[in-house]
């Protein structure tokens, strides 16, 4: 059967996990032969949405354009994967319409452990009024109400977080079943692939 393209939207704050999940799930999909595209913030930012900063207009332009991408990639029959702070509920949602086949998934992370984490050093300086409108110190984050995931990724561990997504896919029909036992979500070989993507990006 012909693939059928989806769109698997991570949203939550800076720090939360979106990128690492992101890629792990990009790269599970890939080896079960989808095609797949991820869309993350942080790149789009040095091309597609170059300029543009993090005001609530910028940053739904940026969210919009993002959608957009995910949206012709999806009617082509590609797994698109967004992976941006979207902090903003409306715009969410919108792009939620207008692409159809959506899965949000909300990266879950209480703020005292993205302040201790602060892997990129980011929430120092916001807290210390160095950077303005940084989302959950001085700009907001509208949780979603809806989400069909949350990973709870303070309590959760990678292996978790990437093993609920999936089986939600597998739930919504996005995705069939990789492995023929019913309580194992991914494959021992996927489960490899995990353990790699997890070292080369310095969790184990
Ligand atoms: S979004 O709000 O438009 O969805 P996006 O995910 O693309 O944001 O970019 C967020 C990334 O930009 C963060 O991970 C962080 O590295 C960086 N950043 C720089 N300034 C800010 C800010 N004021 N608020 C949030 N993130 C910021």
């Amino acid at each position: 059967m012909e693939q059928q393209g989806f769109t698997l939207w991570f949203t939550g704050m800076s720090g939360a996990g979106k990128t690492t999940l992101a890629t792990v799930v990009e790269e599970i999909l890939r080896d079960r032969g989808l095609k797949v595209e991820l869309l993350d913030g942080d790149v789009v930012r040095t091309n597609l949405s170059k300029g543009l900063g993090f005001s609530k207009e910028d940053r739904d332009t940026n969210i919009k354009r993002i959608g957009f991408v995910c949206k012709i990639l999806t009617r082509n029959g590609v797994v698109a994967i967004g992976s941006a702070i979207s902090p903003y509920r409306e715009v969410r949602d919108f792009i939620r319409q207008d692409i159809g086949r959506f899965v949000e998934v909300y990266c879950k992370c209480p703020m005292e452990v993205l302040i201790e984490r602060d892997v990129k050093g980011l929430y120092k300086k916001a807290l210390a009024g160095e950077i303005e409108n940084f989302t959950g110190v001085s700009d907001p984050y509208e949780e979603p109400l809806n989400a069909e995931v949350v990973v709870n990724t303070d309590t959760e561990t990678h292996q978790e977080s990437v093993g609920k997504i999936l089986a939600r896919l597998e739930e919504l029909n996005y995705i069939s079943q990789a492995s023929g036992d019913q309580d194992q979500v991914y494959s021992e070989e996927e489960e490899q692939i995990l353990e790699d993507r997890l070292k080369a990006l310095g969790y184990l």
